[in-house]
């Protein structure tokens, strides 16, 4: 392949786009929850060290490898590895975890958008009907709306990627990142004035040590490490493919350090939208992955301009899915691309039809596959626990040792790289807790996440 690699317009454009990756269903529906159960305050200091200390240099080899490689992971490795190394063999594992992802990502993003729609003309808006009835008519009774909605999701990415990074993927992210943050602030402010919102922000953000014990404190440290790999989207290449159209003026950590803060803002101000309503409602904030769909809607209903929140709310929801959605999507286009050199459009045509028909178990996972529960899960829970507990965390070991270690691309040249442009740059005194502490980290995220 001949042709000079496209290249993101501008800083801004790259770490929007990244950053578009990073916050998703993960920060406003996923964080807020798992922090609910896992004892509010605590877990949110457990999660900001981790992301930070653990997270951050994870994000950072996927950055380097892709802006030296300039190839996504379908020909990273082949360009970085030493000669004769097979490192390039992971790459399928890796792609993996972008693939399963994709088969039940747009599936919620879908189900988002027909909310939005239906919030938005009012109809979903209806008293006489309790959100309960309307969330299975959409999941059981009708699932072939799932499926037109989650289609729809995946054409307006696949529309976004035909048009290339420049024009089609930054134009997008870019003022969607915009709209998402506004909302996200005015909506934060909305739901302080709220009644209960002063208990919420008790819950979220005053910690509780009293019910503590070792579990408990275990499955915390679990949820917060599972949570950062799942928000920030490292392991399944992602990141990489975004990285490989960046230009080299930036330093790798500045970058990195304003995509984790950007990612932890979003969803300190999630929480802080979501435990206020819950607390001011008296809902829980535990309830799974129906919150969303039943407790935020009942709400809509009842409270007072419930039209307006509820259409405001489920826009950033759609935004916040939309952008994580084009970067699996476009991380699995430029997979094609780079291992089989065919042409973007020819890659988008093949990936618009396979990932349309992967998502079909989980657009029917609650009607006709009802009974299909591999573990005793349901096919998107199934789904989501290989592709976060098991394959991101698998790419991300790999991309560590790759970048830490003689035997791949090495520490010296991760460090160049990661160094190279202006901004904060990486100290060497740190070299030592990269290399071993956080492969070691990665380990033990893996073996909790099987065993947990
Ligand atoms: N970070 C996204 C979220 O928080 O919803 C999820 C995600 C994006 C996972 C990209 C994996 C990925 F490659």
């Amino acid at each position: 392949m001949s042709t000079e690699r496209e290249q993101f317009g501008s800083r801004l454009g790259v770490i929007l786009a990244i950053a578009g990756s990073a916050v998703g269903l993960g920060n406003i529906w996923r964080f807020p929850y798992i922090a609910g159960e896992n004892g509010g305050a605590l877990f949110i200091i457990c999660y900001v060290i981790i992301l930070f200390c653990i997270g951050l240099p994870i994000l950072m080899t996927e950055l380097s490898i892709g802006r030296a490689a300039k190839k996504s992971v379908g020909y990273a490795f082949e360009t970085l590895e030493p000669k004769g190394t097979k490192w390039h063999y992971f790459k399928y594992l890796i792609i993996a975890g972008g693939v399963l992802i994709c088969a039940y990502y747009p599936v919620i993003t879908g189900n988002i958008l027909y909310y939005l729609c239906g919030v938005v003309d009012g109809s979903l808006l209806d008293k006489g009907i309790s959100a309960h009835d309307q969330y299975q008519d959409l999941v059981v009774e009708n699932s072939y709306k799932t499926v037109c909605f989650s289609l729809i999701a995946i054409l307006f990415c696949a529309c976004c990627s035909w048009f290339g990074i420049k024009k089609g993927i930054e134009t997008v992210t870019k003022p969607l990142m915009f709209l998402l943050f506004i909302f996200l602030v005015v909506l934060c402010g909305y739901s302080l004035t709220l009644d209960g919102a002063s208990k919420g922000l008790e819950l979220f953000f005053v910690p509780n040590f009293e019910d503590m014990t070792l579990k408990s404190f275990l499955n915390m440290f679990h949820a917060a490490l599972g949570q950062v790999f799942f928000t920030l989207g490292v392991g399944a290449g992602t990141i990489l493919a975004y990285a490989s159209y960046m230009k080299k003026g930036q330093s790798l950590f500045n970058e990195s350090i304003i995509i984790a803060s950007l990612d932890t803002i979003a969803a300190i101000l999630a929480g802080v939208i979501i435990f206020s309503i819950c607390t001011s409602y008296s809902i829980s904030v535990g309830a799974g992955p129906v919150l969303v769909f039943e407790s935020m809607l009942t709400i809509f209903k009842e409270m007072p301009g419930g039209h307006l929140f509820g259409s405001v709310f489920f826009l950033l929801l759609f935004a916040a899915a939309i952008t994580s959605f084009i970067s699996m999507y476009e991380s699995t286009n430029s997979f094609m691309i780079d291992s089989f050199n065919v042409s973007r459009k020819t890659a988008i045509t093949i990936n618009t039809i396979l990932v349309g028909v992967l998502i079909l178990p989980a657009c029917f996972a609650s009607s006709f596959l009802a009974d299909v529960k591999p573990f005793g899960m349901d096919i998107i829970s199934f789904e989501d626990f290989i592709a976060s507990n098991v394959l991101l965390v698998g790419g991300a070991f790999i991309f560590s040792l790759f970048c830490f270690t003689r035997y791949g691309w090495g520490m010296r040249r991760f460090i160049r790289s990661v160094n190279s442009g202006e901004g904060v740059k990486l100290s060497r005194f740190t070299i030592g807790y990269i290399k071993y502490a956080i492969p070691m980290f990665i380990f033990i995220v893996f073996v909790l996440g099987l065993i947990v």
